[in-house]
């Protein structure tokens, strides 16, 4: 009984295999197979690079196909012809990229290819400088095109050279996905951060960076204006005082100053009526 029992488990379970192999097979037989362009880096030779796809064989009747970019679909692709092409025109870094194309059929799963267009980064976007106060902080980024995407980092100019950043006090956050980097700098220190920063961009065919200054004022800058129109307001005090108190001891000499050489017969007459205003008052 149990010896039999067992052979035709064994026997049922071999059945179940073998069946899968061959639906396996008969399926994988009839998979579509597209025949597309090489992967290719840019730049290359003249104006226009044309990715290619050929549908070669197919276990169902093709609809159409159509080109995707960075997962996204191209529009304007769909055609229902066999062979495909997409052209590129002038290639560019933002031209870098994963590209597909995809077939879908009337009775089975879409099939696709991928080409890869790789380029060196492009650095497209940075900011050129940040002006902070001490205390305060600061945000510089960098973003690319360019595929791979890259590998990011950063350095600052010290004696000469970019160097790795001196993080001993904590301070430096670095934060990068895909195509866009970003350095924060916590509780700016008015001693030891201002300067050139670099964030540079490496993926595996070549390398770009782009420089940012930062400035870090001190934190009495934004009194520095106040203080300036108090000291005026100050200066021009003393002045006035000043110059009343010299004024009194040679009082009749300035008043008489204006009047110049021309009215010279009339000064006499002049002096005495100041003579006499002052008396009366
Ligand atoms: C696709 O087919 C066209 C026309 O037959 C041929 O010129 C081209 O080289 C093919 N492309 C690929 C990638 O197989
Ligand atoms: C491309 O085909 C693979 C299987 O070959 C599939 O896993 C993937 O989802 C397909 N992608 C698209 C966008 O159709
Ligand atoms: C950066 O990558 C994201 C997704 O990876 C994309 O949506 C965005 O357009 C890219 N930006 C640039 C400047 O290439
Ligand atoms: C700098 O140090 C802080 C604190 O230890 C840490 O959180 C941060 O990730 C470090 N930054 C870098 C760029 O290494
Ligand atoms: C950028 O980083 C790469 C990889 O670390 C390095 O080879 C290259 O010299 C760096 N470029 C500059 C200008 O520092």
């Amino acid at each position: 009984m149990i010896p039999g029992k067992r052979r035709a488990a064994v026997m049922s379970f071999s059945v179940a295999i073998v069946g899968a192999l061959l639906l396996q097979s008969v399926s994988s037989q009839n998979e579509p197979s597209i025949s597309s362009s090489e992967h290719t880096t840019l730049p290359v030779e003249g104006d226009s690079y044309t990715l290619q796809c050929n549908l070669t064989s197919a276990h169902s009747v093709h609809q159409e196909s159509y080109w995707m970019k960075n997962g996204e679909e191209i529009p304007e692709t769909r055609t229902p012809n066999r062979n495909t092409e997409y052209r590129l025109n002038k290639p560019r870094g933002d031209d870098a990229g994963v590209y597909m194309c995809v077939y879908t059929f009337e009775m089975s799963p879409p099939a696709n290819a991928t080409i890869e267009v790789k380029c060196a980064p492009e650095i497209t976007g940075h900011k050129r400088s940040e002006n902070k106060n001490e205390g305060q902080n600061a945000l510089l980024y960098c973003k690319s095109v360019g595929f791979p995407h890259p590998v990011w980092t950063w350095r600052k100019f010290e004696n000469g050279i970019f160097r790795e950043i001196d993080n001993s006090t904590g301070r430096f956050f670095i934060s990068s996905r895909d195509n866009y980097t970003e350095l924060h700098i916590a509780n700016l220190d008015i001693g030891l951060d201002p300067g050139e920063y670099q964030c540079n961009a490496t993926n595996m065919i070549g390398s770009r960076e782009e420089k940012s200054v930062l400035r870090v004022r001190s934190h009495l800058a934004p009194l520095w204006p106040l203080l300036g129109v108090l000291a005026e307001i100050i200066i021009l005090v003393i002045i006035i005082v000043v110059y009343e108190k010299r004024k009194k001891p040679d009082d009749l000499q300035d008043d008489d100053d204006p009047a110049g050489p021309v009215k010279t017969n009339s000064t006499n007459n002049h002096k005495d009526k100041n003579l006499r205003q002052r008396n009366t008052n």
